[in-house]
C-alpha cells in the first residue's frame, strides 16, 4: 500500500512552496531511507505533494553518522541518475544537516568546503537533550567563513521553551530558523508544536522543510493544522523556499 496514495481534500499544495530543503532520502546513509527502494518511495510521495525541487540533508554527526562530503556527493549522482532512468521527473539537489560538533569543528578549521544550498545556507542542528557549552562559538565561526547557518527545527530544542530570549539571540545573531513542517502536525509531541506556533505568531522562521525520514510521514504532512500554518507563513511573505 501506498501511504502517500491519497491526498485529503484540506492537504496543502506544497507547490506553493516549490522546495523542500530538509529530507534523509540518500538510501543507507542516516536514519532515513534504508533502501533505494524506499528512497524512491519517498521521492514520489513528496512529488505528488507538490513539491518540485528536493534538497535532500544527510546527517553528518560524528557519534552516529560519520558522513563525508565526497561520499555524500557520489551517493547523490548516484540517485540522480537512477530517477532520470526511472523517467522520475523532479529537480534534486543535496546539502547536509551538521550537528554542531567537533566534526564541524575541524571541518571549519581546515577550511574543508561546507554542503551548501541556496546563498551559501547550512542547515545545522545540535543537542535536542541540552544546550552544548560550544555551538555558539561553531555558528559564528561559520558566519566568519562567509556561510549563513540556517538552524533546524528550533522548536524541537524544548529546553528553552520557557526562556525565549535564547532563541531571540539566536534571531538577533543573524542565523535563519527552519520549521519542521510535522511539528504543525504535533508528530514531535504538543510543547514542540506550541513552540512551533509562537514562532510562527512572532515572525521568526525564514524556511520550512518536511525532514522526512520514512514514508510513515506523509499522513501527518496532510494534516489541516500543517496546511493552516504554512498559509500563514507564506501570506506573511517570509519563506525562502520558493527562491531556492
Ligand atoms: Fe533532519
Amino acid at each position: 500500500m501506498r501511504l502517500w496514495g491519497k491526498k485529503e481534500s484540506h492537504a496543502f499544495d506544497f507547490g506553493l512552496l516549490k522546495t523542500d530543503m530538509h529530507s534523509h532520502l540518500l538510501p543507507g546513509i542516516d536514519d532515513g531511507a534504508p533502501d533505494l527502494a524506499t528512497s524512491v518511495e519517498m521521492i514520489n510521495g513528496l512529488i505528488h505533494l507538490g513539491f518540485k525541487k528536493l534538497i535532500t540533508t544527510p546527517h553528518i554527526m560524528q557519534d552516529m553518522y560519520p558522513n563525508k562530503r565526497d561520499d555524500i556527493l557520489r551517493r547523490y549522482e548516484a540517485l540522480k541518475q537512477h530517477l532520470e532512468t526511472e523517467g522520475i521527473n523532479v529537480e534534486l539537489g543535496v546539502a547536509a544537516e551538521y550537528f554542531l560538533d567537533d566534526n564541524l569543528k575541524k571541518l571549519l578549521a581546515d577550511k574543508e568546503p561546507l554542503l551548501t544550498f541556496g546563498n551559501n545556507l547550512v542547515l545545522v542542528e545540535f543537542s535536542m537533550a541540552s544546550e552544548q557549552y560550544n555551538f555558539k562559538e561553531l555558528l559564528f565561526e561559520m558566519q566568519m567563513q562567509n556561510y549563513q547557518p540556517v538552524i533546524a527545527h528550533p522548536e524541537r530544542y524544548i529546553y528553552h521553551e520557557r526562556s525565549k530570549e535564547f532563541f531571540e539571540e539566536l534571531k538577533v545573531a543573524g542565523y535563519l530558523f527552519q520549521l519542521n513542517i510535522l511539528s504543525l502536525a504535533g508528530v514531535y509531541g504538543k510543547t514542540v508544536h506550541e513552540l512551533a506556533r509562537y514562532f510562527i505568531k512572532h515572525q521568526y522562521y525564514d524556511i520550512a522543510g518536511t525532514d522526512l525520514h520514512n514514508v510513515h510521514h506523509f499522513t501527518h504532512l496532510q494534516s489541516s493544522s500543517i496546511a493552516h500554518g504554512l498559509k500563514e507563513l507564506l501570506d506573511a511573505g517570509k519563506l525562502l523556499n520558493p527562491e531556492l
